[in-house]
């Protein structure tokens, strides 16, 4: 592999400022994703905007490792918080992901409504037995030992909230409902939710390559954290550093 580290973004704000930071930058496009690559105090990045949404994810992940041959993945942006001690501004490390959209559902009769509190069987998209049409098993993808262990060293240089550890839960889907969002955080461990980590998560892992996801809280519901965009830079700020740390031991 090569000695640079792919940093994934799914929206421009949650991205921009680190292409623009990048010396020598080359832009390159595959199949509608885009990707820069450049230098940045001596290390060699490839920024990636993924789009929003595990597809886009997973696509624009198997693309870069084809691609790059990256030594490892960080998918970083945006969050919302599941867990009420978590502020705007506050960074979760991923130390692991789950896929909490992949469910099957009771049997329920036709006029008996759907309550999406009584989907506690998650469904496994890479079970082991391949001849099982319905197999049934939450599956958590662990952080790399190594990434996990740059981002907490830089614990203490980031100033806009708390770094902290926890699950990461993506899904294709944005939750409102309060008790949907206490049901996600009790029945995976939720520290926040987004929409790629997992997905990312789960490709790199197919592929043997490191991967760790960084998410800051932009919005959180169950405390009364408004939506402020402006966490995108400060996610990327300490992404940096991490990504900088790791390509430099
Ligand atoms: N729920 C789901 N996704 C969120 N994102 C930020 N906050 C949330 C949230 N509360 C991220 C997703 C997606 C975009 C909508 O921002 O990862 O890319």
């Amino acid at each position: 592999s090569e000695n640079c580290v792919v940093i994934q973004a799914a929206l421009p704000l949650e991205c921009e400022y680190l292409v623009g930071l990048l010396a020598n930058v080359r832009q390159e496009i595959r199949g509608g994703w885009v990707f820069w690559r450049g230098e940045y105090e001596g290390v060699d990045l490839i920024v990636s905007k993924t789009r929003m949404g595990l597809s886009n994810a997973a696509a624009a992940t198997a693309i870069a490792i084809e691609r790059y041959q990256p030594r490892a993945i960080i998918n970083q942006g945006t969050s919302g918080g599941h867990d009420p001690e978590l502020n705007v501004f506050d960074i979760v490390l991923g130390v692991q992901t789950v896929n909490c959209g992949m469910v099957k559902t009771p049997s329920v009769a036709a006029g008996g409504g759907s309550n999406s509190l009584t989907w506690v069987e998650a469904f496994d998209m890479l079970p082991d037995d391949e001849s099982d049409p319905e197999p049934i098993r939450q599956r958590y993808y662990p952080a790399d030992a190594e990434l996990l262990a740059a981002a907490r060293a830089l614990r203490a240089n980031y100033t806009h909230g708390k770094v902290v550890e926890g699950t990461i839960a993506s899904a294709d889907c944005w939750n409102n409902e309060l008790d949907r969002i206490a049901f996600l955080r009790q029945h995976y461990g939720s520290s926040v939710e987004e929409m790629e980590a997992a997905s990312v998560a789960q490709i790199a892992q197919q592929y043997g390559v490191p991967m760790l996801a960084i998410r800051v809280v932009s919005n959180n519901i169950t405390n009364g954290g408004a939506y402020n965009p402006d966490t995108g830079k400060a996610c990327q700020d300490f992404v940096l550093q991490v990504a900088k740390r790791y390509l430099q031991a």
